[in-house]
């Protein structure tokens, strides 16, 4: 059992101004994000700890059987169990978790509270945002006022459409890139948050509720929220929690 978390970077000062792509840094705002995220994974990391714990208290228990049970002095019972679930707790506190991020500023600073000592942290060229070729920092209003044609050509088709330019991508060519990367997050047994952008973001959750490809260009993924994907036996569970100041 793990953790998956995904988000998006925080707020960079390309967001303000609603210009794509680009290697801005964060705002004031997008580092208290990046703040408050370290609390909350640290957090969560703590609480799914202690409930493996608990769980595999309950298995030993269980496999204890009648006679082990009748020898154990019930006063003393309560202490052994607490301490024996706090040991197990911070022991799978302590077990590895993973955090990736894009190497782009606005990623890579969003992770900047988390320390290598509690962390494996690692910077993946695959996790950075589409390339927008010709268009890379220009706003949305520039594109459809300079280029019509274009604007209305992604709209049609934003699955396919492929930015002009040099190294210019569309959500196909991301779903190409990201396909090794989708493939160790599903090998790999450690927790792990990725902290990347909006395309990204939504090809690989919506890989991981099954969306169809047509879909995931236009899945609502606001900068500040965290996702957890959880596998269940059947299907899958997915929460979303939205930083607030
Ligand atoms: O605006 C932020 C951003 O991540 C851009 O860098 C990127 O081009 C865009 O979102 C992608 O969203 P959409 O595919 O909806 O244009």
């Amino acid at each position: 059992d793990r953790q998956i978390f995904v988000t998006r970077h925080g707020q960079s000062t390309d967001n303000l101004d609603d210009r794509i792509g680009g290697d801005a840094s964060l705002t004031p705002l997008g580092r208290r994000f990046g703040k408050a995220l370290e609390r909350f994974i640290s957090q969560q990391r703590k609480s799914f700890a202690m409930s493996m714990a608990r769980r595999k208290q309950e298995q030993l228990e269980d496999a204890y059987g009648f006679d082990k049970l009748d020898l154990l002095d019930p006063s003393h019972d309560g202490e052994a169990r607490e301490e024996l679930l706090n040991k197990t707790a911070e022991a799978l506190s302590s077990s590895q978790f993973t955090v990736w991020t894009s190497m782009l500023k606005r990623s890579m600073e969003t992770a900047a509270s988390f320390s290598p000592e509690d962390y494996d942290i690692k910077h993946i060229r695959y996790l950075n945002e589409i390339n927008s070729g010709g268009r890379e920092c220009m706003t949305y209003e520039e594109i459809q006022r300079l280029y019509p044609q274009e604007f209305k050509a992604r709209q049609e088709n934003k699955l396919y459409y492929r930015y002009p330019g040099m190294g210019g991508e569309s959500y196909i060519d991301v779903i190409h890139r990201l396909q090794p990367l989708i493939i160790e997050l599903e090998r790999m047994t450690q927790s792990c948050l990725i902290i990347t952008h909006r395309v990204v973001l939504r090809i690989i959750l919506g890989y991981l509720l099954d969306w169809s490809r047509e879909e995931m260009p236009h899945m609502l993924v606001p900068i500040h929220t965290v996702y957890e994907y959880r596998p269940k036996p059947y299907g899958s569970e997915l929460k979303k929690w939205r930083y607030v100041e």
